[in-house]
């Protein structure tokens, strides 16, 4: 199985232009690929930089898929801190004919336990996800995957931990308590990921993730298994790093 590639740059911005510059290779080398696509604040200049590269590169965007990792259950989709605002705003207003291809869970359906199974068989039926994005969560979890979820975990909707939601964005009283996630078995069958982690807050998970024996107690720790995944830090989420 394959070690983790780590690929350490000085500043946040310069680390998530990196992330940019991979997806815009992999779009301009496969045009009709499977995307898997993230949120959260570490991903905003990702898609900053990738809304740049597009024109400037010809980056084709014509023909790609995507599925995002999570939404959260209860919140419309109009709400300003649900995903799909999130991913409209980045990315698919920017982007012509989104719509019908680039999917997230609904966390509003009537039946969350189905909508999951419906997610996670769309991306089966679609050939499965050839470039994962991967944010990481200051205790670890990936997607939405909080610590204690077994690694062959499939898409289901779940309760959000306590310090998860805490560091939720864009919700002012009522927090979320549960999300639609791909599962960490979801995860791992992505052909490649590709994960972002910047500033000292992520530092303690991502030592935990990389050099520590994979274990549940670090959700991300599950991709000490995958045979192709990155991580990109900047300095501060890389300063707890023994070996680099
Ligand atoms: C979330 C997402 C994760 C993300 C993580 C970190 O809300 N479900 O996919 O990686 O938390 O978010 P941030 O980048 O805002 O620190």
């Amino acid at each position: 199985m394959g070690a983790m590639k780590v690929t350490i740059r000085n500043d946040a911005d310069e680390a998530a232009r990196h992330v940019a510059e991979q997806l815009a290779d992999h779009l301009t080398n496969m045009p009709a690929t499977i995307l898997g696509l993230a949120t959260g604040e570490t991903m905003r200049p990702v898609y900053g930089h990738l809304r740049k590269l597009i024109p400037e590169r010809q980056v084709p965007t014509g023909a790609f898929t995507s599925f995002n990792l999570d939404e959260f259950i209860g919140v419309p989709n109009t709400h300003p801190g649900s995903f799909h605002a999130f991913m409209a705003r980045e990315l698919f207003s920017h982007i012509a004919d989104a719509q019908g291809r680039c999917f997230l869970p609904d966390g509003l359906a009537d039946n969350l336990a189905a909508e999951a199974a419906r997610y996670e068989a769309e991306i089966a039926a679609r050939g499965g996800i050839e470039l994962q994005l991967l944010g990481i969560g200051r205790n670890g979890h990936i997607g939405f995957n909080e610590p204690g979820t077994p690694f062959d975990s499939r898409t289901a909707p779940v309760q959000l931990s306590r310090q998860t939601q805490q560091a939720m964005q864009g919700f002012d009283a009522e927090r979320p308590q549960m999300a639609i996630t791909m599962g960490i078995g979801t995860i791992m069958q992505a052909r490649r990921c590709l994960l972002l982690a910047t500033g000292a807050a992520k530092a303690a998970a991502v030592s935990a993730m990389l050099e520590a024996p994979p274990s549940t107690a670090c959700p991300a720790s599950a991709l000490q298994a995958h045979p192709d995944t990155t991580v990109v830090l900047d300095r501060h989420a890389a300063s707890r790093l023994a070996g680099y």
